[in-house]
């Protein structure tokens, strides 16, 4: 009954990105301050509410759901929401419904999550050094991570890992973990650093750009650039010595805004078009005003009407400022 959702440039949406909370019980040196400010509570989308609205984008053509944060699993009930969205996956109109998570939580919920019909989950690890690994979340434990990390593999479902390339961070030791997720049949996908909020520190400090690190492991690795894509931003290279897959995704040094696909939801409603603007369109007032999602569509259809060409990032090493003001726990990345 609805018509796919095409935006000016030619390029037709498939892929939605929603945050459920903004709140994390990590504090990631290159996502958030110390301090953070969060939503109160009563801003954010109801369960039901975010239902209807991932509900909406799917009758759109949506077929790739991602439940992003912040940090998703520490949403309440969101076992609830997940369960609920499974029946477009058992109709049919969804082909994939997955998280991007910091594993804290995973040991309890993996289980959960493969009956869901979850599949595979990208989580994030930026280092195996339990010291830096405090230091780069502030509060994290690695090995409640790891813990979850395997309960999700013992659980059925695929893992890919996350790693922000961080200068002086983890750069001397991309090639253990690139052994050790290829070692457990996992992919990696390797990020720069984006320039999104204040963050307690200097940003130009962390940025390592991944043409540098690709150059260092082609020292000692054979890497052959491979077609597949994940319908995501990475691009992938099949790793000669280890038979795993590692991807690089490189919005600073090789941007990949031509074959975007995505658009994201915040947990208050807002509409992101791009991850590296600031122009949003609200859906939480549409979605509020009537049982009917008429309104709702109409405001998604104006959202994407104005889908920019590409991001605004730059590594400004004058300025220091971020490119967007907002963090990317408010946008889930
Ligand atoms: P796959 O389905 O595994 O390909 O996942 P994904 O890469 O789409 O999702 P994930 O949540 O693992 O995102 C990894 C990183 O890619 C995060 O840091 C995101 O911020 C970043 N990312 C995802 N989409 C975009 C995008 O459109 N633009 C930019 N600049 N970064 C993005
Ligand atoms: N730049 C790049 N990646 C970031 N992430 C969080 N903030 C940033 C940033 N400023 C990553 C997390 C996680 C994913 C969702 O986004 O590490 O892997
Ligand atoms: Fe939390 Fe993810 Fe941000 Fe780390 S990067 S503080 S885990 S939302």
């Amino acid at each position: 009954r609805y018509s796919p959702l095409i935006d000016p440039f030619h390029r037709e949406i498939t892929y939605l990105r929603v945050s459920v909370t903004d709140r994390c019980d990590l504090r990631c040196v290159y996502c958030m301050a110390e301090d953070m400010t969060f939503l109160p509570k009563r801003d954010l989308l109801t369960l039901e509410e975010l239902d209807r609205l991932c509900s909406a984008f799917i009758a759109r053509g949506v077929r790739k759901l991602r439940l992003t944060g912040g940090e998703p699993l520490v949403r309440r009930d969101l076992m609830t929401l997940i369960r609920s969205l499974s029946r477009h996956l058992e109709s049919g109109a969804l082909e994939e419904l997955t998280l991007t998570t910091n594993g804290t939580q995973l040991a309890r919920y993996a289980a959960e999550l493969a009956a869901a019909g979850v599949k595979r989950i990208n989580v994030s690890v930026d280092t195996l050094d339990p010291v830096k690994f405090r230091a780069i979340t502030r509060r994290g434990d690695l090995a409640q991570v790891l813990d979850g990390i395997s309960a999700a593999r013992s659980a059925g479902l695929k893992v890919k890992i996350n790693a922000v390339a961080l200068k002086d961070g983890n750069e001397d030791e991309l090639e253990r973990m690139l052994e050790w997720a290829h070692g457990f049949g996992m992919d990696l996908t390797l990020i720069e650093t984006m320039p999104l909020g204040d963050i307690d520190g200097d940003r130009t400090d962390q940025y390592l750009p991944l043409s540098t690190v690709r150059a260092r492991l082609e020292r000692h690795y054979t890497l052959t650039d491979l077609p597949d894509r994940t319908g995501g931003p990475a691009r992938y290279v099949r790793v000669a010595e280890t038979g795993g897959r590692l991807g690089f995704i490189t919005p600073l040094t090789h941007n990949f805004c031509e074959s975007c696909n995505r658009v994201r939801v915040t947990c208050t409603g807002t509409l992101f078009m791009c991850l590296g603007q600031e122009d949003a369109a609200d859906l939480r007032l549409p979605l509020r005003a009537s049982e009917s999602d008429e309104a709702l569509h109409a405001a998604i259809e104006a959202g994407i009407a104005r889908k920019p060409k590409g991001h605004d990032f730059v590594i400004d090493r004058q300025h220091k400022r971020p490119a967007v003001s907002r963090h990317m726990s408010v946008t889930g990345g």
